[in-house]
Parts: structure tokens; sequence; C-alpha cells
């Protein structure tokens, strides 16, 4: 597990049928900058397209964990960054109710992708207690350990919880890797309808590459970073 990774992503404007993605991983050592072109689907533009792959794949194979449905109500810590936007919006899609966290700036933004928004931090699991509805029967961590102890306390089963930033014993983490094969295909089908949309936080050209990676190392993004190549 890297201890730092961030994931900006990039489109490239030829070949048309592809995108570029774009890591920068760091393992305590050295950065390590990955470049991959991925396939681009159709009827997508060319940014949002290229927050798909690593964004977009993440969401999908962690929700393949948690096999949501209208009779759930899912906890996902870290809801408002570039994996939550696509979890949210797949979760909601699935049937389930949602319940995001962020800080309190960020309530009306997680409201406008379909979830209830509650902050994060000390006494969180109080606040999700406090909410109608009924109990949590899933949770998804997006951002680090927090929620998978909240989720915990408030009686899911670990096979019911999933994480992507961090291990947690006996919790199961999924990362892009593992989403199933149709996957990009299905949430592109999603993007193209209008059933799903990614807000790209930021664009930037290539050579301000460090600058969108720190914008995204903040952990305080509202959906995706994009570099222009
Ligand atoms: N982005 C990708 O494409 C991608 C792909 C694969 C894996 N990952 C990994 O997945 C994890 C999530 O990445 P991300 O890009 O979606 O989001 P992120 O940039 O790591 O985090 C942003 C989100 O986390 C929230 N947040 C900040 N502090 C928090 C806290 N203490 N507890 C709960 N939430 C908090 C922020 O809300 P506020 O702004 O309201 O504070 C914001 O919504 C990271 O570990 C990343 O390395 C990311």
């Amino acid at each position: 597990m890297p201890q730092a990774c961030w994931c900006v992503e990039g489109h490239a404007a030829q070949p048309a049928s592809t995108s570029r993605a774009v890591r920068l991983e760091s393992f305590g050592g050295p950065e390590v900058l990955t470049v991959q072109d991925v396939p681009e689907p159709q009827a997508v533009d060319d940014r949002t397209a290229a927050t798909l792959s690593i964004a977009g794949s993440t969401a999908a194979a962690a929700l393949d964990v948690l096999h949501l449905g209208p009779q759930d109500t899912v906890l996902i810590g870290g809801a408002g960054g570039g994996v939550g936007v696509f979890a949210v919006q797949l979760a909601r899609i699935a049937g389930a109710r949602v319940i995001g966290t962020g800080s309190p700036s960020t309530a009306e933004y997680l409201r406008s992708l379909g979830a209830e928004p509650v902050v994060y931090g000390d006494g969180l699991a109080a606040r999700v207690r406090d909410l109608d509805g009924g109990p949590v029967t899933a949770a998804l961590d997006l951002h680090g350990t927090d929620t998978v102890h909240v989720a915990r306390e408030l009686g899911v089963p670990d096979s019911r919880i999933c994480t992507i930033a961090a291990v947690v014993e006996g919790v199961p983490a999924a990362n892009g890797a593992n989403a199933a094969p149709d996957a990009l295909d299905n949430i592109a089908r999603l993007v193209a309808s209008g059933q799903l949309r990614v807000p790209i936080a930021a664009t930037s050209p290539v050579e301000d590459i460090r600058a969108a990676v720190e914008l995204q190392a903040s952990r305080h993004v509202r959906g995706k970073v994009v570099i222009d190549l």
C-alpha cells in the first residue's frame, strides 16, 4: 500500500479513441509517475472520459464488494472526492440510500450528488444515528479508516464494509484493477445518458502537473482534477 497515491487524469487529443491516465505515487521514496493509455468511451467528452478509468473503475470495484440494493443505507466516507462522486451516484442508481461524509461547506454539493450529508470527525456515529431513515447497512471508506470504525460502531458487519485508501484487517479492500470488465462501459453509458455526472474541479496544462497534484493531495477537492496533455 503506497504511503501516498495521488491520481490526476489526463486526456490526449490524439488518437481520438484514447485517453491518458496519469498517476503519481510515492512509496516513501522517490515519486513515480505512471502514464497509461486507456480506451476512451464514445459519446463522453474528453476530459470526463479521462476520469473514468481510475476514479470510476475504483468506485465500481468498491460497490461490487458491497452489492448494494434498495434495502441498503450506505455510509460513504470522503463522498465528495474524485472516487466519491462516482460511488455516491452509483450507489443511488443501485437504489441505496446514501449518507456521505464531508466538511460543513460540502453539504450542498453532496446533496446535489444524491447523498445525505453528515460532517466527518469526532461524533460521526452519533450524528449518523440522529438522522431519520433507519440503520446503516453498508459502508465505504474512501478517505482512511475513520468510516470503517464508525461503521463497526454502528453495527455494520466487516463483510459489508469496503476500503480503498487504507488496509483494515478483516475488511475487504477494492481498487480499480478489480473492476468488472464492463464497468467502464457501464459508467460511460450512464454519463452519456445524463444519469451520472462527473464534476471536474480543475483542469491544468501538463506543464502545471505539480500544482495539480498538490491540489489533489490537499484532499479537499470536489470531483476530479484533469490534466490537458
Ligand atoms: N481520485 C482517484 O482517481 C483515485 C483513484 C484510485 C484511488 N484513489 C485513492 O482513493 C482515496 C480517495 O481519493 P479521492 O481522490 O476520491 O479523494 P481525496 O482527494 O483523497 O479526498 C477528498 C475528499 O475527502 C474528504 N475528506 C477530507 N478530510 C476527511 C476526513 N477526515 N474524513 C473523511 N473525509 C474527508 C473531502 O471532503 P471536504 O472537501 O468536504 O473536506 C473530500 O470530499 C485516496 O486515498 C486516493 O489515493 C483515488
